[in-house]
């Protein structure tokens, strides 16, 4: 199997300086975020990665740079054994951007208020040329709605008049329309109640078996995660220091910061294990901590850590950046 996206040493800065002037004046640093830093995986057609990390992590970032929304400042992105960079540069851009698609976590607010279901979901139809005899759009629509579980007579409603969960289900609906191959889902159902976020990562995981889709799926929620992923990664101000297959994630976490967040999670099997919140808080990404930047906030730090940063390395079919861990000592 060869895999649909591959990103290799991802990068993106974002210039968060104060206005000229105000620099000027207040004597004040340009100042820049490294959001995302060094990142690679592959995601493999029909498979879903998970990215997972608390706020801040530069999770969402992944996301636009990997469908094209940010442009990339270090590294590539490769769809289908093209660098996306320079196909969205060419006559070529439309058809690649058909072939993926993005699914944002509220779904009120990327539906158009003013928009019938009807023209919403046909937005991409007409957008990408696919569709344009009227007849043909309606019929379509109506099948896509029915994909999702929402009924063909839906398609004259306003966004309004349907419940979080089924809002979501007409994104992905939309998101659908153009026959996509990889969609990428940031934080999907973190809005909607936990009951109807079951139902709605069901029906994503039926459309993948269906149309052979491969996702990025990104959730803050790990045990979201572990309902739909095949691999896990997590990130930590904007580096990946965790990648490893969803059995052995779970199984066998090896960061401490992957630790961390496992143990917040409440115990589904009702094992008594006590549930640890998790401790302190991401650092201001403004002015990250040196060495590996999760050291002022790891049981296990000593003097290397907050010197060196630790690489990714692989051991034992998993990807961990942690010198506790290469050291033998956790
Ligand atoms: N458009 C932007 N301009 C400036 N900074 C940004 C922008 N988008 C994200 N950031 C910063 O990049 C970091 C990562 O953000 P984000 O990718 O949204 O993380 P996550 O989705 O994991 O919460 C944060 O420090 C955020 O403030
Ligand atoms: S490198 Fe050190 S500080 Fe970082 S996670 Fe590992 S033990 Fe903790
Ligand atoms: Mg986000």
């Amino acid at each position: 199997m060869s895999a649909l996206v591959e990103v290799k040493d991802l990068g993106k800065v974002f210039d968060v300086s104060a206005p000229w002037l105000n620099r000027i004046i207040e004597r004040k640093p340009r100042q820049f975020v490294h959001a995302v830093d060094g990142v690679s995986f592959a995601i493999e057609r029909g498979r879903t990665l998970a990215l997972v990390g608390e706020s801040g992590c530069g999770k969402s970032t992944v996301a636009r740079l990997l469908v094209g929304l940010y442009g990339v400042s270090a590294g590539s992105v490769r769809f289908d054994g093209q660098d996306t960079a320079t196909v969205l540069k060419t006559a070529d851009a439309l058809k690649l951007r058909r072939r993926m698609q993005m699914i944002f976590q509220d779904p009120y607010a990327s539906l158009n208020p003013r928009w019938r279901v009807r023209d919403i979901v046909a937005e991409p139809l007409r957008e990408h040329g696919l569709l344009t005899d009227e007849q043909a759009i309606d019929a379509r629509v109506g099948d896509l709605l029915q994909q999702v579980g929402l009924a063909r007579a839906d398609a004259v409603k306003f966004p309004h008049q349907f419940s979080g969960g089924q809002r979501q289900r007409i994104s992905i609906a939309r998101a659908l329309a153009t026959q996509p191959e990889f969609l990428v889902c940031d934080e999907p159902t973190s809005a909607l109640d936990v009951s109807v976020q079951a139902q709605v990562l069901n029906i994503m995981k039926d459309l993948q078996r269906q149309q052979g889709l491969t996702y990025l799926f990104i959730s803050h929620n790990l045990a979201v995660v572990r309902h739909v992923a095949d691999e896990v990664g997590v990130m930590y101000l904007g580096r990946l220091v965790e990648l490893a297959p969803k059995q052995q994630l779970f199984a066998r976490p090896r960061h401490p910061y992957t630790r961390m967040l496992l143990d917040a999670i409440p115990d589904i099997h009702m094992s008594g294990r006590a549930r640890t919140p998790v401790q302190g808080e991401v650092p201001n990404p403004l002015d990250p901590p040196s060495g590996c930047a999760f050291h002022p906030r790891c049981p296990h730090a000593n003097a290397r850590c907050s010197a060196e940063r630790p690489l990714l390395v692989q051991r034992d079919g998993a990807q961990v950046a942690c010198h506790a861990v290469e050291e033998g000592r956790i």
